[in-house]
């Protein structure tokens, strides 16, 4: 098994470019199966789950060719209905895409169920509420999902119970292709929202409102071939941005777009970390003790869940208590327990945790629980004097292209080493 181990203690310093975003493209991958023709995708990062997604998309009868590094050409022409792989399906949670993408291209759909990150109960109720709403009747058979429309299906209005970045996409995909017109109201405004939007339309789609909680999207016949380059990933400058605070370092962060950040910079300048803007780039610098701060996570533009873990080492390194409200999952605590493995004081009651900050961590052995809280424990690890390990860093490897690589051009001790099995 392959294990991180780390050397900390050392300030990071220098520059780090931002890769593109998973979350965008996920959901832009699947979103080729509606088109008949070749797209050029640019800017994919090379992860474990973009990997999982081009091989889905290939098992189906589609066309994937690696053009250049990070640059690949899709062809779904020939891609084959309800063909996908069940086991590399169940690999991730983004591959809930092909539901929506097959039924907007076949008007049926025959998917297993998602897999992704453990935190808790993940059900896809608001996906189903939308596909229903389109005139699809659904059926869950034995961990597939199963969608068919028998009389065709029609433009709706679809108001969701909660906001869901998942369902917000899942419904986008399913009607850009649906004849009339279908209004998405209480939806999701995250950025990767606005640019699978922005790609779809770049193929013919008439999708306007993406960004904002209502989104109308105009049902066209079909779309074409285009080349579209995905957005820079906030999560993943979010991630280094924290990396520079907690080992008191300064980073330039670059191929970023600073709006993403907001919440995040806020966040940090609140705590006394010194956060300097550019066009595409960020620099953050922080030589002194960071003070408490509250969060609470909120979907876009509010703070985002998938900093919630990096954050709390940040708490355990700051004076004072701070609370650490998770508002968007029901059980995205987990990783607390690895962090207590290093000292941290940290008490969990539902849904809040109370974070004491205290002098340092200790270097421990520790293990990825999912994938932000395996960044989490990296940061955890470069701030502590001492060597950290961390186990099951496949995890990590899901949506962080090069942490190792981008770390030790920084100054990191550390690396990556496979462990062989006593
Ligand atoms: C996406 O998950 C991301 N994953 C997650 O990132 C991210 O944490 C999340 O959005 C929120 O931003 C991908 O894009 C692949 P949701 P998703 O639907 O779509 C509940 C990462 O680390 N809900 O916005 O699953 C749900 O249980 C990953 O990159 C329902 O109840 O998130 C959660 O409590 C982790 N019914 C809340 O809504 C539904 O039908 C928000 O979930 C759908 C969601």
């Amino acid at each position: 098994m392959e294990k991180i181990v780390i050397r900390g203690g050392k300030p990071l310093k220098g520059e780090i470019e931002i890769s593109g975003m998973k979350n965008a493209a996920l959901p832009i991958i699947f979103g080729c199966l509606l088109v008949k023709d070749s797209c050029i995708i640019e800017n994919l990062p090379d992860i474990d789950d973009v990997r999982v997604a081009l091989t889905i998309l290939k098992d189906m009868g589609a066309t994937v060719n690696k053009l250049s590094e990070n640059v690949f050409m899709i062809d779904a022409t020939a891609a084959r209905s309800g063909s996908s792989s069940v086991e590399l399906v169940r690999k991730i949670r983004a591959s809930y895409y092909l539901l929506g993408a097959e039924i907007g291209r076949y008007g049926k759909a025959h998917v297993g169920v998602p897999g992704g990150c453990d935190f808790g109960i993940r059900p896809i109720d608001q996906h189903i509420k939308g596909f229903e709403a389109l005139g699809c009747k659904v059926r869950m058979d034995g961990g597939y999902v199963e969608l068919a429309a028998p009389n065709g299906l029609h433009g709706s209005s679809i108001f969701f119970d909660l906001v869901s970045v998942g369902a917000t996409m899942n419904v986008m995909l399913a009607a850009v292709c649906t004849p009339g017109l279908t209004v998405i109201e209480n939806a999701a405004r995250e950025p990767h929202i606005v640019d699978l939007a922005n790609f779809l339309n770049t193929c013919g789609g008439q999708i306007s409102g993406a960004g904002t909680d209502t989104i109308k999207v105009k049902g066209v016949d079909t779309l074409h071939g285009c080349t579209y380059a995905i957005i820079p990933d906030m999560i993943e400058a979010g991630t280094y941005m924290m990396a520079a605070a907690a080992t008191k370092g300064e980073l330039k962060i670059t191929n970023v777009i600073p709006r993403h950040l907001e919440s995040i910079t806020a966040k940090l300048c609140e705590m006394g970390v010194d956060v300097t803007e550019g066009d595409d780039y960020v620099v953050v610098k922080s030589g002194k003790r960071m003070t408490r701060v509250n969060v609470k996570t909120q979907p876009y533009p509010g703070f985002p869940t998938d900093m919630q873990p990096q954050m709390a080492v940040l708490m355990c390194l700051a004076d004072g208590i701070s609370q650490l409200n998770e508002s968007v999952f029901d059980n995205r605590f987990r990783y607390t327990e690895e962090l207590m493995r290093m000292g941290a004081l940290i008490k969990v009651n539902g849904k809040v945790a109370m974070i004491e900050g205290i002098p340092a961590l200790r270097p421990a052995r520790v293990r990825a629980v999912d994938l932000r809280a395996g960044a989490a424990m990296v940061i955890a690890g470069l701030a502590t004097r001492g060597t950290t390990e961390i186990d099951n860093i496949h995890l990590i490897e899901r949506g962080y292209d090069d942490l190792v690589g981008k770390l030790r051009a920084c100054g990191a001790d550390i690396e990556r080493v496979e462990e062989r099995n006593i």
